[in-house]
């Protein structure tokens, strides 16, 4: 059976198509024909340097999948840890820890499905971090991106109010999604004007970019929130001086968050599905994913 492979960290001619055995599966796991992966930018960090997950090559990529189970033919999807993750989805069959599988919500095609694992539980539990009430205004960097255009409707399920600056052709799609408060991403101070137009400080910010908390702190009000799932860069002290706190957090795999993630759809969350490759054209995927500007996400079909 075919997986796509990286033998050598590197670019995106790093990937590599192989003629692999199908896997047979032990006893606590589930062994799953691929129908849909989803691609992340983390596929795309590992490629390149395979050593922040604490793994080397070869590998096989990916960490969502949507598939069936081979004995039952139940649809189920997976989501895998980003970190010492060697036998990726990427690959006609799987054979995943039965801790990372779950039925998935049989309203999804294997394609949308694919599209929501990483992202979808990401989101979920940088909410789950932050205590907010309903009617709290957060202002999310990044929102129109993969993680940032689920996190935006899963808020506003929650009944928060979300500020967000991004460029001025996915503005509709994000006020669409939940956004209350739009701002033009060319803005360079987008936390002082949300402020500004607010007439109130903020109540948390939430960083899906890199660089956006120190700019953002002066502008959340005492006791109030921050979380990044890229990086904890700056000079951060305001947030003691404000009684802030801090929230780093990286996605954790695990079955009973899929389920979270299930209620979520039920609740009407879906991933916008801006393209799809087939798998001999996985590197294109990822040239597509480095190059930005993708508003969704990028699914590898099967
Ligand atoms: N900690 C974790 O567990 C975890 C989990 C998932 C993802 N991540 C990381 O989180 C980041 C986001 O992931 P993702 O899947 O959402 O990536 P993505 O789909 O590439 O989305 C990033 C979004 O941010 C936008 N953006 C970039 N600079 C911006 C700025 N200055 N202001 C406003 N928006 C800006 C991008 O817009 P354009 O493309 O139009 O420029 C894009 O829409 C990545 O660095 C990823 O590695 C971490």
């Amino acid at each position: 059976m075919r997986a796509v492979v990286v033998e050598r960290p590197g670019g995106p001619e790093a990937l590599t198509m192989v003629e692999v055995p199908r896997p047979l599966g032990g006893p606590e796991e589930v062994v799953i024909d691929v129908e849909a992966v989803g691609v992340n930018p983390v596929d795309l960090g590992n490629r390149a340097d395979p050593s922040w997950a604490g793994i080397s090559p070869p590998y096989v990529v990916g960490y969502e999948l949507a598939g069936r189970v081979v004995d039952s033919d139940e649809p189920v999807w997976a989501l895998l840890p980003v970190q010492g993750t060697t036998q990726g989805a990427l690959a006609e069959r799987v054979a995943v820890p039965r801790q990372y599988v779950a039925p998935r919500p049989p309203e999804l095609d294997p394609i949308v499905a694919a599209a929501l694992p990483m992202a979808g539980c990401t989101a979920l539990q940088v909410l789950q971090r932050m205590p907010l009430a309903a009617g709290s205004w957060v202002l999310v960097h990044g929102v129109a991106g993969g993680v940032g255009h689920l996190l935006v409707q899963m808020a506003r399920g929650l009944g928060l109010r979300v500020v967000a600056a991004t460029r001025f052709d996915d503005r509709r799609r994000v006020e669409e999604l939940g956004v209350d408060l739009w701002l033009d991403r060319s803005d360079a101070t987008p936390a002082a004007t949300a402020v500004e137009k607010l007439g109130a400080e903020l109540d948390a910010v939430v960083d899906l970019v890199g660089g956006q908390l120190e700019p953002s702190l002066p502008y959340v009000r005492v006791g109030g929130h921050a979380a990044t799932i890229v990086d904890l860069t700056g000079d951060l002290d305001l947030a003691i001086d404000r009684n802030i706190d801090l929230h780093g957090v990286l996605m954790r795999a695990g079955r009973d968050r899929l389920y979270e993630l299930a209620a979520e759809v039920s609740a009407g969350v879906r991933p916008h599905v801006a393209d799809t490759y087939p798998l001999e054209r996985t590197a294109d995927a990822h040239r597509r994913l480095e190059a930005g500007r993708v508003g969704g996400k990028l699914v590898i079909t099967l």
